[in-house]
């Protein structure tokens, strides 16, 4: 089927998660984070999650904002950093203005070009993605930016895909999903999008109901799956 809409997650696909503790760390005086911001970035993002899942399952939805701080707290506790306030507070900043990976630009414009629709999808709060939105500049290349905000929970349940659809109006393989998120990709996939996987880091596939049709290891070809006619399995 035509591919007619370009969704894409937001943390960790278009923004690069680990900016925030990677850059923060580069700042003078920051000599406690130099040594073990991966770890700190690590378990942030893994805490993050965590919390989106589990608040799923049990109803006791708040917005990811939240999420995000409570994470930050476990990972700043796990690696010795708990009492520091300005750090806290720093890292916060940087992530409400995250780094957007190099090719996005370039990657929404061609899209754009082909008169694809383009948005986001993502468990980010409204406040949040307007935010990161902003300070990478790519507004005028998303026609929608649609936040779980709406649906009250979190991805992957089917409330939240159902909202490209309520957006669009268009059928669930029209949309070519993007995410790096193998769970994300795989749980896409079972609800029915055309699902491409940006595995930057070579993870193993997830083993859940559905399977990615493309993988690939950043966002440069994205615009070659949109193409008419590209409806094959693709590993690049
Ligand atoms: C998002 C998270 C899952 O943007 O990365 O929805």
């Amino acid at each position: 089927m035509t591919i007619t809409t370009a969704v894409f997650d937001a943390y960790g696909t278009l923004f690069d998660v680990t900016a925030a503790a990677r850059e923060a760390a580069a700042e003078p005086g920051r000599t406690a984070l130099a040594d073990n911001w991966p770890a700190l970035a690590a378990h942030w993002r893994t805490k993050q999650l965590q919390y989106t899942w589990l608040r799923a399952v049990t109803g006791d939805h708040t917005d990811f904002w939240s999420v995000t701080c409570d994470g930050l707290d476990w990972a700043l506790e796990a690696t010795g950093l708990a009492g520091d306030t300005d750090l806290r507070d720093r890292l916060l900043q940087l992530y409400r203005e995250l780094t957007a990976y190099p090719e996005v630009p370039d990657m929404l414009a061609q899209l754009k070009s082909m008169g694809i629709a383009t948005a986001i999808l993502s468990n980010g709060s409204t406040e949040m993605l307007d935010a990161a939105v902003r300070s990478a500049g790519i507004g005028d290349r998303l026609d929608a930016v649609l936040s779980v905000d709406s649906v009250g929970i979190f991805k992957p349940a089917a409330a939240v895909y159902d909202l490209v659809g309520a957006c669009f109006g268009c059928e669930r393989q029209e949309v070519l999903f993007v995410s790096s998120n193998g769970w994300d990709a795989c749980c896409a996939a079972a609800y029915g999008f055309t699902t491409a996987w940006v595995n930057r880091a070579g993870e193993p596939t997830d083993r859940l109901p559905g399977q990615p049709m493309h993988q690939l290891p950043d966002l440069t070809c994205i615009p070659q799956f949109a193409e008419p006619g590209y409806g094959k399995f693709h590993n690049l």
